[in-house]
């Protein structure tokens, strides 16, 4: 069903529009006259020239000439499902978030991607990947927009397009199309080095899932959770899947990309329509929301840091099962549009400087994809809560609005719904206290250390994994024109450790160098090995 602003005079809304672009026993034009043939173009004669006044051409062809929307900046290829989120009441503890409370069922839709290729690039390829959800909950639409790796690549959203117009293609030749065996890819992050522990991570097997199915999912960023009472928690958000955490191996990533470079995206369809729905289950560390935001000398606010499970483990709140295939890709994978800023009660922002470039990214690029600033009204982005806002016209506006005050305060529209001072289950931002200082641009001293977090990676793999990660490293850089680039990443390895360091130099030829840094004396966190791995299965 649709929201209120939608056709409030009665025309037809939701599944009903769908029926109406497909019902009835004739083909018809899209103004619904009947055709008799759409086969032939109107000719003078059968051998003849064809006619200016061929409506019906002129339609056809038109549509389908703007077929295509553009694809997504990043993450433009992916797969999406419907499923299900049953909540097992344990957040109540921590969020007032009615769809967190216990018993509560909120419907999901899904979205899985790569984040480098283009929309028809192949599955299997080494890169980070999407894991965005959209629940429809009676309090209007949550996004947790996520991905598969705990951490990201840069601190500060500023620093977005540069990573990204370094992971893209060449701007020359367009190549390589979606994997970062490429110069630019490893000229940015030899010099960026706040980037080592995102790469560490997709150099080693989580960055060739061997399923959807079987892939972790993170809110990355620390959110803050907000109880009746005001009372406040800062969180990190998992997804934790039941049939565990699977990789490929680099060859059979390869082999598989020539043979089905749909492997991931078949898999997922293939296992909802034969009724092996996967599941996660949700689950959230806990700190406590200090003024410094840090926790076990951590800073929470860097989102290239992750908190050791070991030291906050994570405790599950719900379980989703994806249940149902979309129907129709364009409507529902292509069209739908995240947004970490779709926020519901109970679930607040913190101060993380990435997060606050991507509350405004998404939105905008998202005026240019979908063609203008009524998108919410497509039907996969529809919140299933009643809509009444005051938002008006615009470029593909399907709603027609009733009265004559979109303006508060008004005394004509029925007055003003607001009662000063009341909660009325609206989103109120948490009144945190704003630290005071000089407005600059430079990152806090906490942000500094970009070795420790991936050393203590490279100690957590087991030894098979720690093949792999030298393996990737070896072969991506191998990949690289620019020796010097070569060169520059191998002092990034020798100040993450001097095996993973000297194991690389010598597939590559080149001498291993010495650290620049001291190696930091970090404890290994088991729960980051595959091998390993933590979490219940069962
Ligand atoms: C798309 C995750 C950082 C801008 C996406 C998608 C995911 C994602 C999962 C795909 C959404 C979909 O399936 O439709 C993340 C994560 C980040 C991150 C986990 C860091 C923790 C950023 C930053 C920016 C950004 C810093 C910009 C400042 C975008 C844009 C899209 C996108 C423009 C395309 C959205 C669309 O066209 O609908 N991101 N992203 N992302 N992201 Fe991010």
């Amino acid at each position: 069903s649709g929201p209120a602003t939608v056709s409030p005079t009665g025309s037809p809304t939701g599944a009903d529009q769908a029926r109406m672009a497909q019902s009835g026993s004739h083909l018809t034009n899209a103004q619904g006259t009947r055709l008799y043939d759409t086969d032939h173009s109107l000719k003078a004669g059968p051998r003849g020239p064809v006619l200016l006044q061929d409506h019906h051409l002129r339609e056809k062809i038109m549509h389908f000439d703007h077929e295509r929307i553009p694809e997504r900046v990043v993450h433009a290829r992916g797969a999406g499902a419907h499923g299900v989120f049953q909540s097992y009441g344990t957040a109540s503890a921590v969020t007032k978030a009615g769809f967190l409370a216990p018993d509560v069922e909120t419907p999901v839709f899904v979205r899985f991607s790569t984040v480098v290729g283009s929309r028809g690039s192949a599955d299997t390829v080494r890169d980070t990947r999407g894991f965005a959800t959209k629940f429809y909950t009676s309090e209007g639409v949550f996004d947790l927009v996520g991905n598969n790796i705990p951490v990201f690549f840069i601190q500060d959203a500023i620093k977005f397009p540069d990573v990204v117009h370094a992971a893209k293609p060449h701007p020359d030749r367009e190549i390589p199309q979606a994997q970062s065996a490429h110069d630019t890819f490893w000229d940015f992050v030899s010099m960026h080095t706040e980037a080592t522990h995102h790469t560490i991570f997709f150099m080693g097997d989580r960055g060739i899932p061997r399923s959807y199915r079987m892939m972790e999912g993170f809110g990355v960023h620390t959110f803050r959770l907000v109880d009746a009472e005001g009372r406040t928690t800062l969180v990190k958000f998992h997804w934790k899947p039941k049939l565990g955490v699977h990789s490929l191996v680099w060859d059979e990533a390869q082999l598989i990309n020539g043979n089905d470079p749909d492997f991931h995206r078949r898999d997922l369809a293939d296992a909802i329509e034969a009724g092996a729905y996967p599941q996660w289950e949700l689950g959230i560390q806990t700190f406590p929301d200090t003024p410094d935001q840090t926790f076990e000398g951590i800073d929470l606010l860097d989102p290239t840091n992750i908190v050791p499970e070991e030291l906050a483990p994570v405790q599950p709140i719900g379980l989703m099962t994806l249940n149902r295939n979309p129907s129709n890709f364009f409507a529902e994978t292509e069209q739908v549009a995240f947004h970490v800023g779709h926020l519901v009660p109970g679930i607040d922002v913190t101060d993380d400087p990435l997060l606050a470039g991507r509350l405004f990214s998404y939105l905008d690029t998202q005026i240019t994809r979908l063609g203008g600033p009524n998108f919410p009204q497509l039907p996969i982005n529809r919140p299933h809560a009643p809509v009444n806002d005051m938002l008006r016209d615009g470029m593909h506006q399907t709603a027609v609005h009733r009265g004559v005050a979109p303006y508060q305060p008004n005394s004509l529209d029925g007055g003003c719904p607001f009662t000063a001072g009341a909660d009325m289950g609206a989103y109120i931002e948490t009144p945190v206290t704003v630290p005071e200082g000089r407005k600059v641009r430079e990152a806090p001293e906490s942000f500094s250390d970009h070795y420790s977090q991936p050393r203590r990676f490279w100690l957590s793999m087991s030894p098979v994994e720690r093949e792999h990660i030298i393996g990737a490293y070896t072969f991506e850089l191998g990949r690289c024109y620019e020796e010097a680039i070569r060169v520059r990443t191998l002092q990034v390895l020798a100040n993450i450790d001097p095996e993973l360091c000297s194991r690389v130099a010598d597939g590559l030829g080149l001498p291993a160098p010495e650290p620049t840094v001291p190696l930091a004396d970090v404890e290994p966190s088991p729960a980051l090995s595959q091998v390993g791995g933590t979490w219940p299965v069962d």
